[in-house]
């Protein structure tokens, strides 16, 4: 704890502050930070972690997207506020990890829950309003604009002839059973990504992670949280999580009085689904192959890949 009151010292000037652990996410470890008049949310990214480049590479370009959707959109009050640190920066960081602080938000986390028809409603105008924002924001967004690019897959595809020998033997068995399937989704996904490429596709602000572990109830309103994966993107980027939900059509409903004449685009939509599997998937097997996870966190990771695998053996 000690080094994190340094950290908060030096580069946000918190002084007498108490700090304790909260409950994470995925890609970050996660503290509450208190002083005599405000209460803070610091994410911190250990650099030990194979996936902490690719959670960290964007913050400085996304963090002021995120700063210009509070200042000029109805997105006040709807999303996090990230603070900045003394030098005006929108991170820092030690030898260990990436820092990044927050306003704390007061309220809970929806998680296993479902989303009421209020919270449906708050999640597509929230939603809608993001789609708003085009090519034409008066923002920098090259480096978060969708190219269609899929770093990752020249890797997995090579993995599958062990070409590595970085894979265990333990995972490089449970993979190798699903061969024909994953080179069948990366084929679909490299054909997609040329088709789009060369197709004009409308393409806005997305949030490109949403699940109910990334949206938050404060008293007052649905906040939705996490915005690592803002992208310039077509926004089936973010309908693909939605499309399969039973609340689908109420969403929809409300998200068309913003757009009215939005249909989705069948090709996008499908480029995100099989990319996500497959990116999923290569996440799991980086970090057992990669990862210093003890016996526990490694159990815990083979029975995501295992779960992921059976899912595309049942498409
Ligand atoms: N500003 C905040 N204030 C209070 N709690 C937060 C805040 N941001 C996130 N959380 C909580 O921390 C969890 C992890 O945060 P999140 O930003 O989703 O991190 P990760 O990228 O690791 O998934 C969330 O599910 C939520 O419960
Ligand atoms: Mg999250």
């Amino acid at each position: 704890m000690n080094k994190i009151k340094t950290i908060l010292k030096d580069h946000y000037a918190l002084d007498h502050i108490t700090v304790s652990p909260e409950q994470g996410g995925w890609s970050a470890l996660a503290f509450k930070v208190i002083n005599h008049k405000h209460s803070y949310f610091l994410k911190v990214y250990e650099k030990s972690r194979v996936s902490t480049l690719k959670w960290t590479a964007l913050i400085d370009h996304y963090v002021p997207i995120m700063a210009w959707l509070l200042d000029n959109t109805g997105l006040k009050g709807k999303i996090p506020v990230p603070l900045l640190t003394i030098n005006g920066d929108y991170k820092c960081e030690d030898v260990d990890g990436i820092y990044l602080l927050y306003e704390y938000i007061n309220g809970e986390t929806i998680g296993e829950n479902k989303l009421t028809e209020k919270q449906v409603g708050e999640l597509s105008e929230i939603l809608a309003e993001l789609h708003l924002y085009g090519e034409d924001v008066p923002l920098d967004t090259d480096a978060v604009k969708e190219d269609f690019y899929v770093p990752f897959l020249q890797q997995l595809r090579s993995t599958l002839c062990k070409e590595h020998n970085f894979i265990p033997d333990d995972v490089w068995e449970l993979i190798n059973s699903h061969n024909d399937q994953i080179n069948g989704l990366i084929d679909i996904l490299e054909k997609l990504s040329v088709r789009l490429k060369n197709s004009y596709v409308r393409m806005a602000l997305c949030h490109t992670d949403l699940h109910n572990w990334n949206l938050m109830q404060s008293a007052q309103q649905l906040i939705l949280i996490d915005w690592e994966g803002l992208k310039l993107a077509p926004v089936e980027a973010d309908l693909m999580f939605l499309v399969d939900k039973p609340y689908y059509d109420k969403f929809l409903n409300i998200y068309r009085k913003f757009h009215d004449s939005f249909e989705i685009n069948p090709d996008a939509l499908q480029f995100y689904q099989v990319r996500r599997k497959l990116e999923d998937i290569w996440e799991f097997i980086e970090q057992l192959s990669l990862d210093n996870q003890n016996a526990q966190e490694r159990v815990l990771t083979k029975n995501y890949l295992i779960k992921e695998l059976k899912d595309i053996s049942e498409r």
